[in-house]
C-alpha cells in the first residue's frame, strides 16, 4: 500500500451524545456507492462477520448518537477502486449493534475538501446543536481542517449537512510551521473555563509526533497556540488523536469539557510509522493548555494499548444517554488486497467497548457494550472442572463461528511457574517464541476457538505465568499461527501483560468470536487482543470451541458461560 492510501485509513466515524458528538474514521478505496444494500448478503462468505459493523462493500468508518440516535459514518469512493473523491455514507442505529443505512452525506464540494473528506470529530455546543470538525484535502493536496453543521436540528437522522462558508478553519501557512502533509484528525472540542474552544489537530515535526493545539471563541475562527498541547519524541506522525478526561472515582464517562477534582486526562495517539495505538494517563493543566502525563508513563510505541492486536484509528465519545465513555476502533483484514477485491469488502469495527479508567488509575479498562448481550443465545455452562496439564476440553452446544466465551481461572498452585528472563520485556515476542503448542509449567491454558475438530487449525488465547523475583507475572497471548491452513495471511502473533496478580485474583478471559474475528479481553478488560483468521477446514464441518491447558500444573476453570450469537441487523 501506498502512503497516501495508508493514511487514508484513518478516516470517520462520527459519534454523538446529548453533550458531545464525536467522530473517528477509516478511509477506503471501494467500488460502487451503490451496492450499498446489495452486495452482503452474497452467498460463500465464510468470513463474513455477522454481529460487528462492516458496510456491505468496501472499507469502513464509525459512529454518532444524537437525540438518542447513534450515527456511523463510513466512506466511499463514488469513482470505483481508485482512491479519490471520497464521500461520507451513513448508518443509524439506537443500540449500537442493529444498523440501518442512509444516502451519503458529505461530498468533496468546496476548495477545502474536493480531493478528500477525511477522519474528523464531533462536538455538541452548549446550545445542543452539533458541529463537525473535518479533515480536508485541497487541490495542492494540503491538509487543511472544515467545519460542518446539521441542515436540520429538527431531524434526529441528521441526514443532511451544509459545510462553513469559512473552510477552511484551521491550515498550514509559511507562518505557522505546519506540515502541510502532516495536519489532520481535529478532535472533539473542548470548553475551557475562559469560554474558548480548543480542539487538538495530529501532526509531528521530524520525528517528533505532536498534537498541535488550536483555540476559538465562536467554534469559526481558530487560532493556533503556541506550543502544542502534547508531542513526544521519536514517535512520528500522530494520527486520530484522542483527548479526553476519565474519572477517578467511578465508571462513568464524563463530558469532554470536563475538568476538576477527580478527573484525569488520557491521550491516545495512533502512531503512522508501526500502526499501534497507545495512551498515557495524565493531568491536563488548563492554565498552561498542557498535558503532562503521570510519572512513570512510556511515551511511545512501547506504551499502553487499547488493544495490543490489530486497533487503529479509534476514537472515544461520551455516550450522555448511558453516561458512559464509549471507544470504537477499526480493524484491517489480514489478507492482501487482491483478496480483498475478490470477497468485495475490507475492514471492519471492533464491538464497542465502554472505556473508563481503573480504580488504581494506572490504566484504562475495557468492556464490550453490554448491548452486545441482547444478542446471546442458547447458554452452556460449565460446572467448576480442574483442567489437567496437556488437556483439552471441549464446549459444546454453541455455534463456535459466531459465539462469546467467558471464563474464569483459579489457579492455587503456583510452584511450577516458569522464571521469567529479565530480558523478556516485549510481551508480544514472548507470546511469539512461547505459543500455544511450547509446553509450560503454569501455562499456557486458555481457549481454542475457530478450531477443527482434530485441531490442525484453531487460534489459541491464552494465559501462562512467570514469576520474577516474588512476584508473577501475567501473560496474556493471542496465536493464531495455526488459526489456518491457507498461508497467504498475516498470522502474527500478539501478547500483552496482563496487571493481575494471579494469588489474589481469578483470571479471566472473554472472547468474541466473529467468523474471521477473534477480539478478546483478559483480566476483565484490562488487556484487549484483537486478531483476524481465516480457517478452512472449519467452514462446512463447523468449527469447535475447546478450554486447554499444555502447562504441567493443573489449572481450574472456576467458571465458564458460553453462548451462540444471534446475526445483528447490520446495513
Ligand atoms: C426537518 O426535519 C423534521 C423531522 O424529520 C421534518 O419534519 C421537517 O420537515 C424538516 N424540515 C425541513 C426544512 O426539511
Ligand atoms: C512533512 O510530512 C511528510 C509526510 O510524512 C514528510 O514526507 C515530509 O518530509 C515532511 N516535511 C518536513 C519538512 O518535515
Ligand atoms: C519508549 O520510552 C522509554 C522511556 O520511557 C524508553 O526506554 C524506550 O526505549 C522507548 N521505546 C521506544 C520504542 O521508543
Ligand atoms: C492492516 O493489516 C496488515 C496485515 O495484517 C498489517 O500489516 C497492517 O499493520 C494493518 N494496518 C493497520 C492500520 O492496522
Ligand atoms: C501442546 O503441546 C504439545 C507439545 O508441544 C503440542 O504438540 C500440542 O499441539 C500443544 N497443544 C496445543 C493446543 O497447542
Ligand atoms: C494475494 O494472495 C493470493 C492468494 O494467496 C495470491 O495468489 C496473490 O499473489 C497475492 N497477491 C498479492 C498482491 O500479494
Amino acid at each position: 500500500m501506498s502512503n497516501l492510501f495508508l493514511w487514508l485509513l484513518c478516516l470517520s466515524s462520527l459519534i454523538l451524545g446529548h453533550g458531545v458528538l464525536e467522530l473517528e474514521a477509516s478511509h477506503h478505496v471501494s467500488i460502487h456507492l451503490q451496492s450499498l444494500s446489495s452486495a452482503a448478503t452474497s452467498p460463500n462468505q465464510p468470513y463474513r462477520t455477522a454481529y460487528h459493523f462492516q458496510p456491505p462493500k468496501n472499507w469502513i468508518n464509525g459512529p454518532l448518537i444524537y437525540k438518542g440516535i447513534y450515527h456511523l459514518f463510513y466512506q466511499y469512493n463514488p469513482h470505483g477502486a481508485v482512491w479519490g473523491n471520497i464521500v461520507w455514507a451513513h448508518s443509524t442505529s439506537t443500540d449500537l449493534v442493529n444498523w440501518t443505512p442512509h444516502d451519503p452525506t458529505i461530498y468533496p464540494s468546496q476548495p477545502s475538501d474536493v480531493d478528500g473528506c477525511w477522519s474528523g470529530s464531533a462536538t455538541i455546543l452548549p446550545d445542543g446543536k452539533p458541529v463537525i470538525l473535518y479533515t480536508g484535502i485541497n487541490p495542492m493536496n494540503q491538509q487543511v481542517q472544515n467545519q460542518a453543521v446539521p441542515k436540520n436540528l429538527s431531524d434526529p437522522f441528521l441526514l443532511e449537512w451544509v459545510k462553513s462558508p469559512y473552510n477552511p478553519l484551521m491550515a498550514p501557512t509559511p507562518m505557522n510551521m505546519i506540515n502541510a502533509s502532516s495536519f489532520r484528525d481535529p478532535t472533539t472540542a473542548w470548553l475551557g473555563p475562559d469560554r474558548r474552544w480548543r480542539t487538538i489537530i495530529g501532526s509531528k515535526r521530524n520525528r517528533r509526533g505532536m498534537a498541535i493545539l488550536y483555540r476559538s471563541r465562536d467554534f469559526t475562527h481558530w487560532i493556533k497556540a503556541k506550543h502544542p498541547l502534547h508531542s513526544s519524541k521519536d514517535t512520528g506522525m500522530w494520527e486520530c488523536p484522542d483527548f479526553y478526561p476519565v474519572s477517578t472515582g467511578t465508571q462513568n464517562g464524563l463530558d469532554t469539557s470536563t475538568i476538576g477534582l477527580g478527573v484525569k486526562h488520557v491521550i491516545k495517539v495512533s502512531l503512522d510509522d508501526t500502526k499501534h495505538e497507545y495512551y498515557t494517563i495524565g493531568t491536563y493543566n488548563h492554565v498552561k493548555d498542557i498535558y503532562i502525563p503521570d510519572k512513570g508513563s512510556v511515551d511511545n510505541d512501547s506504551g499502553l494499548r487499547y488493544d495490543y492486536g490489530k486497533y487503529y484509528a479509534s476514537k472515544t465519545f461520551f455516550d450522555s444517554a448511558k453516561d458512559r465513555r464509549i471507544l470504537l476502533g477499526w480493524i484491517n483484514e489480514s489478507t492482501n488486497a487482491t483478496i480483498d477485491i475478490m470477497k468485495g469488502w475490507s475492514g471492519i469495527h471492533a464491538i464497542p467497548r465502554k472505556i473508563w479508567l481503573h480504580k488504581l488509575g494506572k490504566q484504562l479498562v475495557q468492556w464490550p457494550i453490554v448491548e452486545i448481550e441482547k444478542l446471546r443465545s442458547d447458554q452452556v455452562d460449565l460446572p467448576s472442572t480442574l483442567l489437567k496439564g496437556g488437556s483439552v476440553l471441549e464446549v459444546s452446544g454453541v455455534t463456535a463461528t459466531q459465539a462469546d466465551v467467558d471464563v474464569t481461572f483459579d489457579i492455587k498452585n503456583f510452584e511450577k511457574a516458569e522464571v521469567l528472563d529479565p530480558s523478556w520485556t516485549n510481551p508480544q515476542v514472548l507470546c511469539s517464541r512461547k505459543g500455544a503448542s511450547v509446553k509450560g509449567g503454569l501455562g499456557p491454558f486458555g481457549l481454542l476457538v475457530l478450531a477443527s475438530k482434530d485441531l490442525e487449525e484453531y487460534t489459541a488465547v491464552f494465559f501462562r505465568i512467570f514469576k520474577r523475583q516474588n512476584k508473577f507475572v501475567v501473560l496474556m497471548c493471542s496465536d493464531q499461527s495455526r488459526s489456518s491452513l491457507n498461508l497467504d495471511y498475516d498470522k502474527t502473533t500478539y501478547g500483552a501483560f496482563l496487571d493481575v496478580d494471579p494469588v489474589d485474583e481469578k483470571l479471566s478471559l472473554r472472547s468474541l468470536i466473529d467468523h474471521s474475528i477473534v477480539e478478546s479481553f483478559g483480566g476483565e478488560g484490562k488487556a484487549c487482543i484483537s486478531a483476524r483468521v481465516y480457517p478452512t477446514l472449519t467452514l462446512n464441518k463447523g468449527a469447535h470451541l475447546y478450554a486447554f491447558n499444555n502447562g504441567t500444573e493443573g489449572v481450574r476453570i472456576s467458571q465458564l458461560s458460553a453462548w451462540s450469537m444471534k446475526k445483528a441487523h447490520i446495513n
